[in-house]
């Protein structure tokens, strides 16, 4: 199956670009679309959004109950693990550098497996305007940017608009699944979604998850396993979507 709306790689690495929200904020982007030392082959498992990226209706293949998304999936080793764990449920990664999307897409059309694709994009962006409500089962948001600089804040993805955003799409009962090893930034996530009255924090569901093994949720991630073998402390969340009210 060719994918709708792709476009070659070429282009998006050539001339410079006016200013396009939908990508990477950060000065370091260039660095990281160039992490590749070999030529990448995504096939059709890679979608680049550009200025009017498909909706995720137009992505995901007719048959599938469940569809989680993973917002900045680097490298894609959860997707790619979790797409053999759970083959009824459709993955979608939303990665806003170019380079890493095209990795992961490439390992992912190497394990020959179909509920999987990867969309270059800026992945709030794509859930506030290109996601119908309750559509999906889960988000998961695995070592999301820091931007440590007081000045870069407003970058990260756990602002005060977050819960909203994703309350929108996640079904009830649905959950958003967080990894974080940085301490102040797990602290701003657990406000800002804590403080929200569409999400219940559910420490039992995190130890049963986690209980579950690689490809579930929170693990495996290429920033995991660097930070485990760190010795660094990781902070995880699972957030439930609280049941609509039928007002
Ligand atoms: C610190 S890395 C973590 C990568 C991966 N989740 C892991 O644990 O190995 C953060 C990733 O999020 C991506 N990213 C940052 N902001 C994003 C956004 N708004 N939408 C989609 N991806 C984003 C970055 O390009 C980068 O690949």
């Amino acid at each position: 199956m060719q994918p709708l709306y792709s476009s070659p790689m070429s282009t998006s690495e050539s001339a410079p670009k006016p200013h396009n929200p939908r990508m990477h904020q950060g000065g370091k982007l260039s660095f990281r679309s160039r992490v590749q030392d070999q030529q990448d082959d995504p096939g059709d498992r890679l979608v680049i959004g550009g200025e009017d990226p498909p909706t995720l209706a137009e992505l995901v293949p007719a048959g599938f109950a469940d569809v989680e998304i993973e917002i900045g999936p680097g490298k894609g080793a959860f997707v790619v693990a979790a797409t053999a764990q759970k083959p009824d449920t459709f993955l979608l990664g939303i990665e806003a550098a170019t380079g890493y999307a095209s990795l992961a897409a490439t390992r992912l059309r190497e394990t020959g497996r179909r509920n999987g694709l990867f969309l270059v994009d800026n992945g709030k962006l794509f859930l506030a305007d290109r996601v119908d409500q309750a559509a999906l089962a889960a988000v998961h948001v695995y070592f999301p940017d820091p931007w440590p600089k007081r000045r870069h804040r407003g970058r990260r993805f756990f602002t005060d608009d977050a819960p909203r955003i994703l309350a929108r799409v996640i079904r009830d009962h649905g959950y958003c699944l967080i990894a974080t090893d940085n301490a102040c930034y797990a602290g701003q996530i657990a406000r800002v979604m804590g403080h929200s009255a569409d999400f219940e924090r559910d420490e039992r569901h995190e130890q049963e998850l986690l209980a579950r093994g690689p490809g579930h949720a929170f693990t495996p991630t290429n920033f995991e396993r660097k930070y485990v073998e760190q010795g660094r402390v990781i902070r995880r969340y699972a957030f439930r979507r609280l049941p609509r009210s039928d007002a």
